[in-house]
C-alpha cells in the first residue's frame, strides 16, 4: 500500500490503486456477508423448501416401469432414501449457516416448523431436522436423533403450502387465462408436434403443454434413479419437457389478481411473521399470537412443494422460470442494521448444493430491500379478506335456493381462515335427496368424463391426478392418491 501511495502520481498506478481499493472493498463485503457480522443483524429466518427426491406421482399407459411395487417399493409419490439424504444435507447446511444464531440445543423458543399434509413433505422435514438439530445431551447414548415437534395444515384447508382449497374467483380467472391468453395459445401452437409425439408414444391423452406434466413427472423420477428411459424419451425429450414446465410454472400466478388470490395468503404469512418481529403488529394480541404463537422464534420452516416455491417466488417477483429441484430452499432473512436500527430483508435461494445460494432481489425493492419498502410493494398482493375475494360466499348450495343458517369466519393457527357454514336438518335432507339423484346421473356420465375430457387444473408435483392413472391401470390407489381420497 505504501509503495503504491508513494507512486500515486503516476497515472497507471493511480488506476491500479483504485482497482485495488475496489477489490479490497468488494472482498470484505462478500466476506462479512457470510461471517458473524451478518448474524449480529439477523432477526428472523424463514425457510421454505421442496421435499427431497421422491417416487413418481403418476405412471403412464405405455410406461415400461409401470409395475409400481417392483420399481418404487416406497409407493407412488413417496420420499426415497435419496430424498431423505438430500433433506438431511439441507439440515446440515442450515446448521452450518446459522450455527451460533440458533443454539446448539433444540428449544421450542427458537424453532417452529410446519409441513404440508403429505407423507413426503413430513418425512422431508423430519430428515432435515435430524441434520439441523442432532441431539446434544442425548436422551439415549445409542441414538443420534431427537424428536422435534412439527405441524401440518390439513390439506382440505391448506391455502398456504399445498393449496387445495376452493377459490371460485381464482378458478374462474385461471380458466379464462388458460383458454384465452395469447401466451398459452402460442406455446401450445408452437409445440403441437411435440405434444402429439409424446401423446402417441406414451399413450397419454395430451392435447396441451399442461397435459404433459404427468409424463415429465414420471420420466424425471425414473432418470434420477438411473432407469433407462424408452428410446423415444431419450435425447431431447426430457430437457424439452423440463423447459416447457419451467414456463408453465409461472401460469398459476400469472397476473396480479392470480398472485393475490393464489400466492397472497403465503406471502401474507411470511410478511406477517416479520411484522411480528419488527414490532408492526403492535398491541393486537390476536395477530401476534396467530403468527408467532406467543413467542418470537428465530427460525420458521415450511416443508412444501416445487409448486409452492414457484408460486411464492413468482408472487414476490423473484422467479426466473425453472423447475425448483428437490430440496431447493428459499431463505427469507429479516435483518436489523445495528447502526441505523432499520429492518431489511434478504432473500436467498439455494437450488444448487455446489455453490452459495443465489441472492434474489425483488426488482421493485432493490438491494438492500428495507422491510418498510417490502411491506409497501407486497401490500397489493396480499388479500385482506381472502374468502370474500374468492367469492366463497356464493356457494353451489345457493343454486337450490337454500339459505344458510349462519356463516362464520374465524382465524385459526398461522392466520388460517376457518370458514364454517351451518345448514338446518331439513335443508340437509333436501340436499341429500338432491345429491342422491345427481350421483346416479353422475355414474352414467363418469365413464365418458374419465376417458375424454381433461379438467383445466394445473399439474404439479402435489399428486392431484394419480387417481385417473390408477383407474387406467386397474390397480388399487397408492400414496398421494390415497391421501387425496
Ligand atoms: C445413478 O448413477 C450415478 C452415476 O453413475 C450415481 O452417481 C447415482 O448415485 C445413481 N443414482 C441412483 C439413484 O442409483
Ligand atoms: C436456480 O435458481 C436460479 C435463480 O433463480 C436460476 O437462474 C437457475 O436456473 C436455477 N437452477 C436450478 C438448477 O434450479
Amino acid at each position: 500500500m505504501i509503495l503504491i501511495s508513494e507512486a500515486s502520481s503516476y497515472f497507471p498506478l493511480r488506476i491500479a490503486r483504485g482497482l485495488l481499493v475496489i477489490l479490497v472493498l468488494l472482498q470484505s463485503a462478500t466476506c462479512t456477508k457470510l461471517e458473524a457480522a451478518k448474524r449480529d443483524s439477523l432477526q428472523l429466518v424463514q425457510v421454505l423448501f421442496r421435499h427431497g427426491d421422491r417416487a413418481p406421482t403418476y405412471t403412464y399407459p405405455n410406461d415400461p416401469y409401470g409395475d409400481i411395487s417392483t420399481y418404487w417399493p416406497e409407493g407412488l409419490a413417496q420420499l426415497t432414501n435419496r430424498g431423505k439424504m438430500q433433506q438431511y444435507e439441507l439440515g446440515r447446511y442450515l446448521r452450518q449457516r446459522y450455527d451460533g444464531y440458533l443454539g446448539e440445543k433444540y428449544t421450542q423458543k427458537e424453532l417452529y416448523v410446519t409441513s404440508s399434509d403429505m407423507d413426503r413433505t413430513i418425512m422431508s422435514l423430519e430428515s432435515n431436522l435430524a441434520g439441523l438439530f442432532p441431539p446434544v445431551n442425548k436422551w439415549n447414548p445409542n441414538i443420534e436423533w431427537q424428536p422435534i415437534p412439527l405441524r401440518t395444515i390439513p390439506w382440505k384447508e391448506d391455502k398456504l403450502l399445498h393449496v387445495n382449497v376452493r377459490c371460485p374467483r381464482y378458478h374462474e380467472i385461471r380458466r379464462n387465462f388458460l383458454s384465452t391468453s395469447d401466451v398459452v395459445k402460442k406455446i401450445n401452437e408452437d409445440n403441437q408436434e411435440f405434444i402429439q409425439y409424446c401423446a402417441e408414444k406414451s399413450g397419454l391423452n395430451a392435447r396441451t403443454v399442461k397435459d404433459l406434466y404427468p409424463l415429465l413427472d414420471v420420466l424425471y423420477a425414473q432418470s434420477q434413479h438411473n432407469l433407462s428411459l424408452p428410446e423415444w424419451a431419450q435425447g431431447d425429450t426430457l430437457p424439452k419437457l423440463i423447459q416447457l414446465h419451467s414456463t408453465t410454472n409461472t401460469w398459476p400466478t400469472y397476473t396480479d389478481e392470480m398472485k393475490r388470490l393464489w400466492g397472497g395468503p403465503l406471502l401474507g404469512l411470511l410478511i406477517k411473521n416479520m411484522m411480528a418481529i419488527a414490532g408492526h403488529l403492535g398491541s393486537n394480541p390476536e395477530d401476534a399470537h396467530s403468527v408467532s404463537h406467543g413467542v418470537n422464534r428465530k427460525m420458521l420452516m415450511y416443508s412444501a412443494h416445487d409448486s409452492t416455491l414457484a408460486r411464492i417466488m413468482n408472487t414476490m417477483g423473484v422467479f426466473e422460470p425453472h423447475c425448483p429441484p428437490y430440496a431447493a430452499a428459499l431463505i427469507v432473512e429479516l435483518h436489523r442494521d445495528p447502526d441505523t436500527h432499520e429492518y431489511y430483508v434478504e432473500i436467498h435461494y439455494r437450488n444448487d448444493t455446489t455453490q452459495a445460494p443465489y441472492l434474489l432481489t425483488p426488482e421493485k425493492c432493490g438491494f438492500p430491500c428495507s422491510f418498510r419498502k417490502m411491506m409497501e410493494i407486497t401490500k397489493p398482493l396480499i388479500p385482506v379478506d381472502w374468502a370474500k375475494e374468492c367469492n366463497l360466499e356464493s356457494r353451489p348450495t345457493d343454486f337450490f335456493n337454500l339459505r344458510m343458517g349462519s356463516s362464520t369466519t374465524s382465524t385459526g393457527v398461522d392466520g388460517e381462515l376457518i370458514h364454517s357454514c351451518y345448514l338446518s336438518p331439513s335443508q340437509l335432507t333436501l340436499m341429500g335427496i338432491g345429491l342422491f339423484s345427481m350421483s346416479a346421473l353422475a355414474v352414467l356420465v363418469i365413464g365418458k368424463v374419465l376417458q375424454g375430457r381433461k379438467e383445466d387444473g394445473y399439474y404439479d408435483d402435489s399428486g392431484s391426478r394419480p387417481f385417473f392413472v390408477s383407474l387406467w391401470q386397474n390397480k388399487p390407489f397408492y400414496g398421494a392418491a390415497y391421501e387425496k381420497l
